[in-house]
C-alpha cells in the first residue's frame, strides 16, 4: 500500500480527552505560557462528566462543621476497603477545597446554606454531610463552567478528533497518532507530554449510566504503549439506574435521591435496606446497595423490570423540585411523577475504580504521559465513595496539567518512528476497505453482553473463565476481521464505532483477567465462591508484556497513612 498522507501538529502539551479532567489539565498547563492542545472526541462540552449529578466531595464543614480532611481521608480508605493508593487519596482530599473555590472563580454556581456557604448534602459511606451540589446536575454545572474557561484561554481546541495510539521513542512520549472524525484525515500530534484525561469504560457493558464515547479508549492506548493499569477488576455498579423505558435503561439516578431522603422498596412495599445495612440503610456502600437490591431481584422480590422501587414521596415537594430537578424531568419523559409516585431502579455500569497507574505528580509509568480523572486508578481502591469523582477530575487534572507542562519545559520534543505512523494509519484504513468482516455493531453488542452477562455484580469463576476464554478468542478472531459497511472517512459513524472496538475489547479483557484472578471478595468485586482465606489486601497491576501478552502481577497495599484492619 503507497503511504497514507497525515497532517504533523506540534505542541507542548497535548491533552487528549475534553471532561472535567483534561479541560482542567489544560487549563492548568496553558497557565504556563505553552503551546498546548485538547482534543475531544466529541463537541467540547458533551463529555461524560456533564452527566454527573450528585456532586462534589469537600471537607469544608459547611454544613457538619465536624467535618475535616482526615475524615474524608478515613471514609475514602475505608470505602475503597483500604485498597487505594494511600498518598493519592490524600492528595485527593487535601486539595479538594482549593480546587472547588477555583472552580467558583472561574464561575461555577454551588447551591447555598442559608448563611451563604457552598451547600453539602449527605453521600453513601459518608461520615459528615460533605458533597458540594448544583441542585442534581453538579456535573452540567462545572463542564459548562470549565468550557467557558478554556475559550479564555490560549488553549487550541481540537472538537471531534480521536486519538488512536501513543507513540513513544525510547521508552518517551514522542506522539499521539489520531482521525479527524469530520474531515478523515489522519493526524500527528508532536507534542513534547501528553495528559490522558480519556475518562473510564462503562459502555463495555450493554447496561451503563456513561455517555457513548466512555469506551476505555485511554486504557486501551496506555495499555499498547506499555503503560502499567491496576485494579482494573473494580467496576462500580451504581445501584440506582433507570430499568424502564427501554430506552433509558442505564440512565443515571442520583445517589441525591436517597442522599435527600429516598427510601428503597421491594415489591411487597418492604423497606429491606433494613435486612442488610439497618445502620445506614440506602446510604450504605454503592457495592452494598447494588448487591442488596439485586438479592430481592434474585429471590422473586423485585419490581416488574427487574429492580427495586425508589421513593422520594413523603419529602416535601419544595425539596424535591430545587434539589433534584432533573430527576423530575428525567422520570416525567417516562409517564412518572417522582413526586407522588416511586421510581423504578436497578444497578447499572458507572465508573471504574481501575485504570493508568500513576504516581503522586500524576504520571504514568511512560515518561512523559500524564492522566487524570476517572482512567486512572489507585485513588479510589475498590470502591468509589460518590461524589469523589468529580473533586478527582479537579485536584488530577490541574496536578497532571502542571506537572506535564513542567516536563514539557524540560524536555526536547523527540523524533517519530514513520514507519509505525504508517503502520498504525494502514491499520484504520483497513477497517474500511476490508470486502468481508464483522460489523463492528454486531461485534460490540456481543462484547458488551459478554461483559454484562459473566463479569456481572455477582461473579464466580465459571462465568469468569468463560468471559476471558471469549475475549482471547475475539481479541484474535473477530478484532482483525472488523469491516465497515461505507468506506467513507467523513463522519463515519460505523468507522468511529470499528475505530473504538479494539480499545474496548482490551479493556474488557484486562477486567474481566484481573477479576478471575482475585479470588475474594473486596469492594465492588463479589464472587459467589470467594475464597475466604483471600483477604485481598493486594493490588493486581497489569501490564502488556514483550512477547505482547497480557501480563498481571499482584502487589501488596502500601500503608503510608491508615493501617488495614
Ligand atoms: O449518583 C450520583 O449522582 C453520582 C455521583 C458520582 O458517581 O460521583
Amino acid at each position: 500500500m503507497e503511504d497514507l498522507p497525515y497532517k504533523t501538529i506540534l505542541c507542548d502539551v497535548l491533552v487528549v480527552g475534553a471532561g472535567g479532567a483534561g479541560c482542567r489539565a489544560a487549563i492548568e498547563a496553558a497557565n504556563h505560557n505553552l503551546d498546548v492542545i485538547m482534543i475531544s472526541k466529541e463537541l467540547v462540552g458533551k463529555a461524560h462528566t456533564a452527566m454527573a449529578e450528585g456532586g462534589y466531595n469537600v471537607s469544608l464543614g459547611n454544613v457538619d462543621p465536624d467535618d475535616d480532611v482526615e475524615t474524608h481521608m478515613r471514609d475514602t480508605i475505608v470505602g475503597g476497603n483500604y485498597l487505594n493508593n494511600q498518598e493519592l487519596a490524600q492528595i485527593l482530599v487535601e486539595n479538594a477545597a482549593e480546587r472547588i473555590y477555583d472552580l467558583e472563580d472561574m464561575g461555577a454556581v454551588f447551591d447555598r446554606t442559608p448563611e451563604g456557604k457552598i451547600a453539602q448534602r449527605p453521600f453513601g459511606k459518608q461520615s459528615w454531610r460533605r458533597t458540594a451540589y448544583a441542585s442534581d446536575r453538579t456535573g452540567s454545572e462545572i463542564m459548562v463552567t470549565l468550557t467557558e474557561a478554556i475559550r479564555k484561554t490560549s488553549v487550541r481546541v481540537y472538537d471531534e478528533v480521536f486519538a488512536t495510539k501513543l507513540l513513544l521513542t525510547d521508552g518517551k512520549i514522542a506522539g499521539v497518532t489520531a482521525v479527524d472524525l469530520k474531515y478523515g484525515d489522519y493526524l500527528v500530534f508532536r507534542p513534547k507530554a501528553v495528559v490522558m484525561g480519556t475518562g473510564g469504560a462503562g459502555r463495555i457493558f450493554s447496561v451503563t449510566s456513561n455517555a457513548q464515547l466512555d469506551v476505555g479508549d485511554g486504557y486501551g492506548m496506555a495499555y499498547e504503549a506499555g503503560a502499567e493499569l491496576i485494579d482494573m477488576e473494580f467496576v462500580q455498579m451504581h445501584p440506582t439506574g433507570m430499568c424502564a423505558p427501554k430506552s433509558a435503561v442505564g440512565r443515571l439516578v442520583t445517589e441525591a435521591v436517597r442522599g435527600e431522603g429516598g427510601i428503597l422498596l421491594n415489591n411487597k412495599g418492604e423497606r429491606f435496606m433494613n435486612n442488610y445495612y439497618p445502620q445506614v440503610m440506602e446510604l450504605a456502600g454503592r457495592d452494598q446497595v447494588a448487591r442488596s437490591i439485586m438479592t430481592e431481584v434474585l429471590e422473586g422480590r423485585g419490581s416488574p423490570n427487574g429492580g427495586a422501587y425508589l421513593s422520594i414521596a413523603h419529602l416535601p415537594h419544595q425539596i424535591i423540585e430545587f434539589r433534584l430537578e432533573s430527576m423530575i424531568e428525567q422520570f416525567d419523559d417516562a409517564g412518572v411523577d417522582i413526586r407522588h409516585d416511586p421510581m423504578e431502579v436497578s444497578p447499572t455500569a458507572h465508573h471504574f475504580m481501575g485504570g493508568i497507574r500513576i504516581d503522586t505528580n500524576s504520571q504514568s509509568t511512560l515518561p512523559g504521559v500524564f492522566a487524570a480523572g476517572e482512567c486512572t486508578g489507585g485513588v479510589h481502591g475498590g470502591n468509589r465513595l460518590g461524589g469523589n469523582a468529580l473533586a478527582d477530575t479537579q485536584v488530577y487534572g490541574a496536578l497532571a496539567g502542571e506537572n506535564a507542562a513542567k516536563y514539557a519545559k524540560k524536555n526536547e520534543r523527540l523524533g517519530v518512528n514513520r514507519k509505525e505512523i504508517q503502520e498504525e494509519f494502514a491499520h484504520l484504513e483497513a477497517m474500511l476497505i476490508r470486502t468481508e468482516g464483522v460489523s463492528p455493531s454486531d461485534a460490540r453488542e456481543e462484547l458488551t453482553e459478554l461483559m454484562w452477562s459473566k463479569v456481572q455484580i455477582f461473579r464466580n469463576e465459571e462465568d469468569m473463565a468463560f468471559a476471558v476464554k471469549e475475549l482471547r478468542r475475539i481479541q484474535k478472531e473477530v478484532v482483525p476481521k472488523i469491516k465497515v459497511d461505507v468506506n467513507e472517512k467523513r463522519f463515519n459513524p460505523g468507522w468511529h464505532q470499528a475505530l473504538e472496538y479494539e480499545h474496548m475489547v482490551k479493556t474488557a479483557r484486562m477486567v474481566a483477567e484481573a477479576a478471575l484472578m482475585r479470588k475474594g471478595n473486596r469492594g465492588a468485586h463479589f464472587r459467589t465462591d470467594a475464597d475466604p482465606n483471600d483477604k485481598g489486601y493486594y493490588n493486581i497491576v497489569i501490564r502488556r508484556g514483550e512477547d505482547g501478552e497480557m501480563e498481571l502481577r499482584k502487589e501488596d497495599v502500601v500503608v503510608t497513612k491508615i493501617e488495614l484492619p
